[in-house]
């Protein structure tokens, strides 16, 4: 028991600052949870327009978890929001950002090209202790390393989105990766909110190896003829228990992320008939129906 307490405030000290590369959907809300967690975050972006998207969207969301958690309490509640607030700052440069941190949390487009590009750099500014994560979907955490020395203190932080109200985080061990920096994310994990599993560097990790190749089924089933897309949603719904049908929730992801998802999978391993192509959703993807956010998928949206 002592070990454990020890081990816990020791990880607590270790991370007192965060640094987020990339500001958009992911980046803010991994900003967010960290800020409101009481650590110190820079968000990082190429661009000053989407840091200044973020930093309302945060207040916007903050506003929101404080009015639930002190209901009756609302000065303690806009204390709460400005403390938070206070302890985010943005920047449109990553490598001030990042000389002295103690967790860079990488965000940024889902390209391995860029990743490196961007791992590179930091890796030669930021402080020896430093720890390096990606919180990619569909990449290698082996082949992110690749581009860095510091390969033991470096590893995957997989959150979903919308980042503060899903409450999984993966963690990825790569092939390197230290117990030390193992057990310091998981400590972290834990101290912005979040449940941890485990997992090693496998594509899609846990939820998105499961997740990915089922959507890809039901488009299949779809394309086929076997069953309407509506049926298709309503049986996994209500025979399975799901909370949204699998056309549904494609729409949802967007289909340009499925399509590019599966892609790159293929390429990786062409063997693997589960991350096969497939015309419907390729169909779709060119005529520019990527789902919800376009107004056109699987199913019709009001765009608003
Ligand atoms: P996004 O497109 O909303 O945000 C990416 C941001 O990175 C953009 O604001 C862009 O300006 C910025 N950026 C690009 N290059 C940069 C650089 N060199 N330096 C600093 N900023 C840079 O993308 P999103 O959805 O937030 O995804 C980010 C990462 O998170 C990707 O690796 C994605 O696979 C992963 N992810 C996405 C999930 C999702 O549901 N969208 C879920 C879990 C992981």
């Amino acid at each position: 028991v002592i070990s454990r307490s020890f081990s816990a405030s020791s990880v607590q000290q270790a991370i007192k600052n965060v640094t987020v590369i990339g500001g958009g959907l992911m980046g803010s809300g991994i900003a967010q949870v960290a800020a409101q967690a009481g650590q110190n975050v820079t968000l990082v972006d190429v661009s000053p327009e989407v840091l200044s998207k973020a930093q309302k969207s945060i207040e916007t969301n903050l506003g929101r978890v404080a009015k639930k958690i002190y209901k009756d309490k609302p000065q303690e509640g806009e204390k709460f929001v400005a403390e938070a607030l206070g302890r985010l700052k943005t920047s449109t440069n990553a490598l001030e950002a990042s000389k002295s941190t103690d967790l860079v949390v990488e965000a940024i487009v889902e390209n391995l090209d860029v990743k490196h590009k961007v791992f590179k750099q930091l890796d030669d500014v930021a402080d020896q202790h430093t720890i390096f994560a990606s919180n990619t979907s569909s990449l290698s955490i082996n082949d992110i390393a690749t581009a860095i020395k510091r390969k033991d203190r470096f590893g995957g932080l997989h959150f979903f989105n919308p980042v503060p109200v899903m409450r999984l985080l993966e963690v990825v061990r790569g092939a390197e990766t230290s117990d030390q920096t193992y057990n310091t994310m998981m400590e972290w994990g834990k101290a912005v909110g979040k449940t941890c599993i485990t997992c090693k560097d496998t594509p899609g990790f846990v939820v998105n190896r499961l997740l990915v190749p089922y959507i890809a089924e039901a488009i299949r089933l779809f394309e086929r003829g076997d069953a309407s897309a509506r049926d298709i949603d309503i049986a996994m719904k209500l025979g399975a228990g799901y909370p949204m049908g699998p056309l549904e929730l494609a729409d949802y992801v967007g289909l340009d992320t499925n399509k590019f998802i599966l892609d790159g999978w293929h390429k990786k391993y062409p063997n693997e008939p589960l991350f096969n192509p497939i015309p419907l959703l390729n169909k779709l993807v060119s005529e520019g129906k990527l789902g919800v956010k376009t107004g056109q998928g699987f199913y019709t949206y009001d765009k608003k």
